[in-house]
């Protein structure tokens, strides 16, 4: 029986739980479409009135009554943050232990080009982990800064790059007197993360900032049984993309200021106002609202526990499974429990996921030539981890090499960069694209990255070497310096 003390805590909990899961722009976005106006502005299709038909039919008229952009309807700006926009950006602050947020679309890209803009300039040295995605590359390109690679302790059992050690960053700075940053990407694409309270004290005992890309990292804060955020271990800056795993619509992600940091807010801001398109959808925005308010909320929590618990499920099923094999934190390193990289003795990553798409209906995160990336995600449900696991089994015990063959091809370069020119010198340079085979021994004058994961094969300003080759399968020319 429910007395009066108790039915008062629990209307109090519900209401604390009502302002937890506010979710202001999805609010202000459902007043609008509720109160319809005359419209003579942009975009142009008017509410979906003005759009090919197979394409409303398709996407539904009311997600095209909602596409709109900022300034109508008392939906606030982007930039400035006002409104709605604003009240979302301080909630999901606090949601992510942050002590500023900012919304950005164009994914995590725009959040790691506002940060080069912001926070580097030409000639600065800057500490990057070489397996960063290509959009820090991009942001160093266009402020100058030089790049001093790190190169994470390698996993040659599966060609991947693994976790950064917080000693050879000290070693680094220690060698290099005039490093103004530190830019380190964790987890890795396949969950390994590093140890980014140790990397932290490193930085802070020199006094410089740190920037923690992480994009694949962004439930984090939301589970007890994932890894602990950097926002919370000592980073000043921190990116998110919430569109891979938080819930939201493609391309919009965060960019967090840390609560004690000492980088320059103002300036970060200033440079995203810059690289921001002048009419933001107002779709993706309350798209960032409605997955910041799911993961806070008790529904949001229980899909989060159960991509845990189908990660745990989907992992003891693969560990009874003879010839496979998963990336586990066993051996010096932790993983994300979500992120299941795979391998199946006998075939290549490339064959076993083509052998899952084609025979199974079963389309993974991405293969590299050792194995395929499983991303357990908050939408997935039990019985889609079950229907893996018993291919999984099937595909173990049958001899598919046979049935199929697809050339192996190399994704995940683990090379050590020979750098013989800026980044930035040489991506300015005077070019010229010439045959693969006659590159060898010249200078990168592009970014070759393939996607996903975006982590880069060759660089501006690097020698193109015979190790190389097997990584540009798909490729017949490369600009080179002049
Ligand atoms: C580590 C890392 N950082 C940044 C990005 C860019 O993210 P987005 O696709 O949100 O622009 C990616 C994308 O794959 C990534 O893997």
């Amino acid at each position: 029986m429910i007395v009066a003390k108790d039915l008062n805590i629990k209307i109090k909990t519900e209401q604390k739980d009502a302002v937890k899961v506010k979710a202001p722009i999805v609010e202000a976005l459902k007043k609008a479409y509720e109160n319809p106006t005359y419209q003579f502005h942009i975009p142009g299709h008017t509410k979906g009135k003005g759009v090919f038909k197979d394409f409303k039919k398709l996407i539904g008229e009311k997600a095209l009554n909602i596409d709109t952009t900022d300034e109508f309807d008392n939906l606030g700006t982007l930039h400035p943050a006002t409104g709605p926009i604003k009240e979302a950006q301080e909630l999901a602050a606090e949601a992510f232990g942050a002590k500023k947020t900012f919304f950005l679309l164009n994914g995590s890209t725009a959040g790691n080009l506002a940060l080069a803009m912001a926070l580097t300039k030409k000639g600065q040295k800057i500490i990057v982990n070489r397996n960063c995605h290509r959009s820090i590359l991009t942001g160093l390109m266009i402020s100058g800064a030089e790049p001093i690679w790190i190169c994470p302790n390698r996993i040659e059992d599966w060609s991947v790059w693994g976790n950064i050690d917080a000693q050879k960053i000290e070693e680094l700075i220690q060698n290099n007197k005039d490093v103004s940053m530190v830019w380190i990407t964790n987890p890795t694409y396949e969950g390994v993360v590093s140890d980014i309270k140790s990397i932290s004290a490193v930085c802070k005992k020199y006094g410089i900032p740190l920037i923690v890309d992480e994009a694949h990292g962004c439930l984090w804060n939301f589970n007890k049984h994932l890894p602990e955020t950097a926002l919370k271990l000592g980073a000043d800056a921190v990116v998110h993309s919430l569109h891979k795993t938080g819930g939201s619509m493609s391309q919009s992600s965060m960019l967090h200021i840390a609560k004690d940091s000492i980088i320059d807010e103002v300036a970060v801001e200033k440079a995203l106002k810059l690289l921001h398109t002048t009419s933001p959808s107002l779709m993706l925005l309350a798209s960032l609202d409605a997955a910041r308010a799911n993961l806070q909320s008790k529904n949001g929590q229980k899909q989060l526990d159960n991509a845990v618990k189908n990660a745990k499920y989907l992992r003891t099923r693969l560990d009874n499974i003879p010839g496979l094999h998963q990336l586990k934190g066993d051996f010096g390193y932790k993983t994300d429990v979500t992120k299941v990289f795979i391998k199946v003795d006998g075939l290549s990553g490339k064959r076993l996921e083509s052998i899952l798409e084609i025979d199974f209906g079963i389309e993974v995160e991405s293969a590299s030539d050792i194995g395929v990336l499983i991303l357990c995600n908050i939408g997935n449900t039990h019985s889609d981890f079950k229907y893996l696991a018993d291919c999984l089994e099937k595909i173990a015990s049958n001899h598919y090499q046979d049935i199929y063959y697809l050339e192996n091809r190399k994704h995940m370069p683990m090379l050590e960069p020979q750098i013989k020119m800026s980044l930035r010198d040489a991506f300015y340079a005077e070019k010229e694209r010439i045959p693969k085979a006659e590159a060898i021994g010249r200078i990168s004058a592009e970014v070759v990255a393939e996607c996903p994961p975006g982590i880069s094969i060759l660089l501006p300003g690097e020698l193109i070497t015979e190790e190389h080759m097997p990584y540009l399968n798909d490729y017949d020319t490369l600009e080179v310096v002049k």
